[in-house]
C-alpha cells in the first residue's frame, strides 16, 4: 500500500491588514479587549477583485513548485472553504481551470474550519487505496465578505487567506499517519451563515435581518472547541501508536490563543511545542492550518523527519485531528515556473474566449 506523503506547500494572503485599532472605528471595541479575549492583533481582508479561487490558486502555484510537479501531474484537487466562491460551480474547479490541472477531478469539501484536516485525510485515503498518485488540498477563504462589520462579537475574529498542500503516492514509510474526524449536527446553530441555502433563500428580508452574515454563539463555540481539541489530537496519536512525547509539533486551527492553551494543558504539552500565529491572520478558518504548517517551514521550526499532529474544530459542529511525519519534497520532479502558469491561463482565457466568438458567429448565421 503506497504511504501518502505532504511534499508541497504554499499560502496566500491578500496585502490589505485590518488592525484592531482600524476595527475600534467600526465597532464598539479596542485592541486591549481583542488581544486578551483573542490573542488576535491583525488579520489580512481581501481587496474587491480577490477571491477564494485566486488566494487559493496563488497558494497551489507555490505548493506546486515546492513539489516539483506539474498541474496536469495532478489526479485530483480538493478545496475546502467556509466562504467558497459560489454555491456551485465548486471552487475546486475554478482553481483547476485557472491552473490547468486538466486530468485533476475537482470537487469541494465543507466542514468548516476543519476542513482542512478533512480533505487532507480524503486525499490520503485516496492516495493509500492505489487509485491516485497526486493530489492537490486548498483552504481558502474570504470570509470578510459575509462579515456582518458592525457586529464586534464576530468581526473582530476572520481574516483571509488561503493554504495548500500537495500530496504524492511513495514506497517510503510516512506521511499522514492517522486521521479522526467527526461531526455533531445538534450544535448546528451556534456557528452559521443562515440564509441563501435552501431552508431560507435569499430574499429581501434576509438580506434586511443581516441572515447572510456569519451568526456564532461564541461562548457555546469557545466551550465546545476546549472540549475537544486535546482529545481528537489524543485520539489521532493513539491510532498511530505516538504519545506525545513523539511529537515534535502541533499545529492547531487558529481561532483563539485562548483556546490553543487550554488545549495544551489538556495535553500537558508545553505551549512552545504549538505553532501559533492567529494575532497577525486571525480565523483564516480552512487556510489557518496551512497558513500556520507554511510559517513554521519557512522559520526553520519544521523538518524533514518531525512528527505532527493537526487538530481543529468548526461549524456543524466538526473536528477532527491528523498526525504525520513530514516528508518534504520527493527527489523526482518536473517543476513549472510561475509565470509560465500565468502565461497558461492567459493563452487558455483568450482561447475560450475565440471559441465563444466563433460558436456566437456559427449560431448567429445558422438562426
Ligand atoms: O473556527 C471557529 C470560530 N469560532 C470561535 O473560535 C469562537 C470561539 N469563541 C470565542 O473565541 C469567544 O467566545 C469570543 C472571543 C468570541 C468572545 O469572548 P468571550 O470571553 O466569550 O466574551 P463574551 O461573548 O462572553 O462577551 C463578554 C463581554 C460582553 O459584554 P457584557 O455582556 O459582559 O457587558 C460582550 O458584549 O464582552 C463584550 N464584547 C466585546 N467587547 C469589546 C463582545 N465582543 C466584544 C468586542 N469588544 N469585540
Amino acid at each position: 500500500m503506497p504511504y501518502a506523503h505532504i511534499t508541497g506547500w504554499g499560502m496566500s494572503v491578500p496585502e490589505p491588514v485590518l488592525t484592531n485599532d482600524d476595527l475600534s472605528k467600526m465597532v464598539d471595541t479596542n485592541d486591549e479587549w481583542i488581544r486578551a479575549r483573542t490573542g488576535i492583533r491583525e488579520r489580512h481582508i481581501a481587496r474587491d477583485n480577490e477571491f477564494p479561487s485566486t488566494l487559493g490558486v496563488n497558494a497551489a502555484i507555490k505548493a506546486l513548485q515546492v513539489a516539483n510537479l506539474r498541474p496536469t501531474d495532478l489526479d485530483l484537487i480538493i478545496c475546502t472553504s467556509s466562504s467558497p466562491e459560489y454555491f456551485f460551480p465548486a471552487t475546486a474547479c475554478l482553481i483547476q481551470d485557472q491552473l490547468g490541472a486538466s486530468k485533476a477531478g475537482a470537487f469541494d469539501l465543507l466542514a468548516a474550519c476543519t476542513g482542512f484536516i478533512f480533505a487532507m485525510n480524503m486525499a490520503a485515503q485516496s492516495i493509500r487505496s492505489g487509485s491516485i498518485k497526486n493530489a492537490l488540498v486548498v483552504g481558502t477563504e474570504t470570509l470578510s465578505r459575509f462579515m456582518n462589520w458592525k457586529d464586534r462579537s464576530t468581526c473582530i475574529l476572520f481574516g483571509d487567506g488561503a493554504g495548500a498542500f500537495v500530496l504524492q503516492a511513495s514506497d517510503q514509510p510516512g506521511g499522514i499517519l492517522s486521521a479522526v474526524m467527526h461531526s455533531d449536527g445538534s450544535g448546528a446553530d451556534s456557528l452559521s451563515l443562515p440564509a441563501g441555502g435552501a431552508r431560507l433563500p435569499a430574499t429581501e428580508a434576509t438580506v434586511h435581518d443581516g441572515k447572510h452574515f456569519v451568526h456564532m454563539d461564541g461562548k457555546e463555540v469557545y466551550r465546545f472547541a476546549t472540549r475537544v481539541m486535546g482529545h481528537a489530537a489524543h485520539e489521532a496519536l493513539d491510532i498511530a501508536n505516538l504519545t506525545t512525547d513523539d511529537i515534535q509539533w502541533i499545529i492547531p486551527h487558529q481561532a483563539n490563543y485562548r483556546i490553543i492553551e487550554s488545549a495544551a494543558r489538556y495535553l500537558k504539552m508545553p505551549l512552545d511545542k504549538f505553532v501559533i500565529n492567529v494575532e497577525r491572520y486571525g480565523n483564516t478558518s480552512t487556510a489557518s492550518i496551512p497558513i500556520a504548517t507554511v510559517e513554521a517551514i519557512e522559520k526553520g521550526q519544521l523538518k524533514a523527519g518531525d512528527k505532527v499532529v493537526f487538530v481543529g474544530f468548526g461549524a456543524g459542529l466538526t473536528w477532527g485531528a491528523l498526525t504525520a511525519e513530514w516528508s518534504g519534497p520527493l527527489p523526482a520532479g518536473r517543476a513549472v515556473h510561475p509565470e509560465q502558469y500565468r502565461r497558461l491561463a492567459r493563452v487558455r482565457s483568450l482561447y475560450r474566449r475565440i471559441v465563444r466568438i466563433i460558436e456566437g458567429i456559427i449560431f448567429g448565421r445558422e438562426s
